[in-house]
């Protein structure tokens, strides 16, 4: 049997990890849910999700992952013999499937607007340039279904060649080069003038907009964006060292999302309000709003190009590992057939993704419980298979394995890892439950 791979360094794997988390969920999907669900509150709920309950269920994924040394049905069926336990595995499998199926078609959109930047045909010519062309791009179904499958082309290409070379070298450069670049856009839009209202926006509270729906909204957008709840991390640390400090790579992780998320926002939102946009533009938010940043910058032409690859690179590092959960479960042991087995769930991820990629043209009349089907995929597995998946990995962690086998893994103080303990077996698990019943019911009642 083949040697299992490791990554080389400490470093590699919370790059990894980051690069996994940090992708359309923090500078896509963040934006836009902010914008359409009244700003600072679903920010604050955003943040304190993923401190309280993300971090805490991220850990419990690296710590799984770590000791199980397998894809995530055998790391629980590792850890749990003759448990139903590796359900959770399974269920991780399925949703991975079904979150790159539409992650893929947003994949695409990326693609359309890089060759447009290349083609220098994305700078604004009317006052309604930006939202016409966007709509134009995801209701012309050749480009979305080309879109998607190449992108779907790119993550399989690089997810057959195996785990450590393409990602690892790739992640130290260009996640550094992407933070800068949205450093360098903040300062701009803030500089916008008005700029300060999109600030406001993302920062004052207003908890009239509280809902229940919100904190299910915010707490599935702590998920999504940390890469928790269907076992995408448990997959990742499987190919770790036993020395590794799980903690502090877990820590590192969420800050890193939590900020990249902000920074997204601090982009978007000032230009919004500056540039006389509506915050409420839905899933079109950032690909309206940033073409029109970079229009107030010297070259910003050539720095779109650049940063499309950037975005492009970001999201690919997160849909390889969605792809990666799927692979290593979905083949036994031998390395030869991995190829093999990512060329027929690629195939077949792109065939379910279809009816999402069209459903802002041909099928925008097709409704699945007034939503979209492209919403509808998004809420199915942000809002109810990554909360469920992340509530039954904390009971897992919490209930299954034994205080002193963690006290072994993390070799942190006793008091941390009684906090830990209190939050992946009480805490977290009844805020998930209350926040998820609460939620649904607002919705369907
Ligand atoms: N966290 C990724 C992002 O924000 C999406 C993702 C979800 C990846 C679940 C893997 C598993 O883009």
């Amino acid at each position: 049997m083949a040697k299992r791979d490791h990554f080389g360094s400490k470093i590699g794997f919370v790059l990894a990890a980051a690069g996994s988390a940090i992708g359309l969920g923090a500078i896509w999907k963040f934006p836009y849910m902010a914008g359409t669900n009244g700003g600072s509150v679903f920010v604050l709920l955003f943040i304190l999700c993923t401190i309280l309950i993300g971090l805490p269920i991220l850990l419990a994924e690296f710590i799984i992952g770590r000791k199980g040394q397998a894809d995530a049905v055998t790391s629980f069926k590792k850890l749990a013999p003759r448990k139903p336990w590796f359900v959770i595995g399974l269920a991780g499998f399925f949703f991975s499937i079904i979150i790159l199926s539409f992650y893929s078609v947003v994949g695409g959109w990326i693609l359309s607007y890089l060759i447009r930047a290349i083609t220098f045909s994305l700078n604004g010519t009317s006052e309604t340039f930006y939202e016409d062309l966007f709509n134009s791009v995801i209701s012309n179904p050749w480009e979305v279904i080309v879109g998607q499958g190449a992108f779907i082309f790119l993550t399989l290409w690089i997810v057959s060649g195996g785990i450590q070379g393409g990602i690892e070298k790739a992640s130290k450069w260009m996640m550094p080069l992407l933070l800068i670049f949205f450093l360098v856009l903040a300062v701009r839009s803030l500089t916008l003038e008005g700029a300060m209202e999109g600030v406001k926006f993302l920062f004052v509270p207003d908890w009239s907009y509280f809902t229940w729906e919100t904190a299910l909204l915010a707490l599935g957008q702590a998920f999504f964006s940390l890469s928790v709840g269907v076992s995408a991390m448990i997959t990742y640390a499987s190919y770790l060292p036993k020395e590794t400090r799980l903690g502090n790579s877990a820590l590192s992780v969420s800050l890193l999302n939590i900020g990249v998320s902000i920074m997204a926002g601090l982009v978007i939102f000032p230009a919004v309000f500056a540039l006389g946009f509506s915050p409420n533009e839905g899933p079109g938010l950032v690909f309206i709003i940033l073409p029109a940043v970079f229009e107030q910058i010297i070259f910003g032409q050539f720095f779109l190009i650049l940063f499309f690859v950037l975005l492009l690179f970001a999201t690919l590092t997160s849909s390889i590992s969605m792809l990666e959960i799927v692979v290593s479960i979905g083949i036994k042991s031998k390395y030869e057939r991995r190829k093999r087995a990512a060329w027929v769930y690629g195939i077949l991820i792109f065939l379910i993704g279809i009816p999402s990629a069209l459903s802002f043209g041909i099928l925008s009349d097709s409704h699945i419980l007034g939503m979209s089907i492209f919403d509808f995929a998004d809420f199915f597995t942000s809002s109810f298979g990554l909360p469920l998946g992340a509530l039954f990995i904390s009971l897992f962690a919490g209930y299954v394995l034994t205080k002193s086998e963690l006290q072994n893994d993390l070799k942190v103080n006793q008091f941390l890892l009684n906090t830990w303990r209190f939050i992946v077996r009480f805490a977290a698990p009844i805020a998930i439950i209350i926040v998820f019943i609460q939620g649904v019911m607002k919705l369907f009642v």
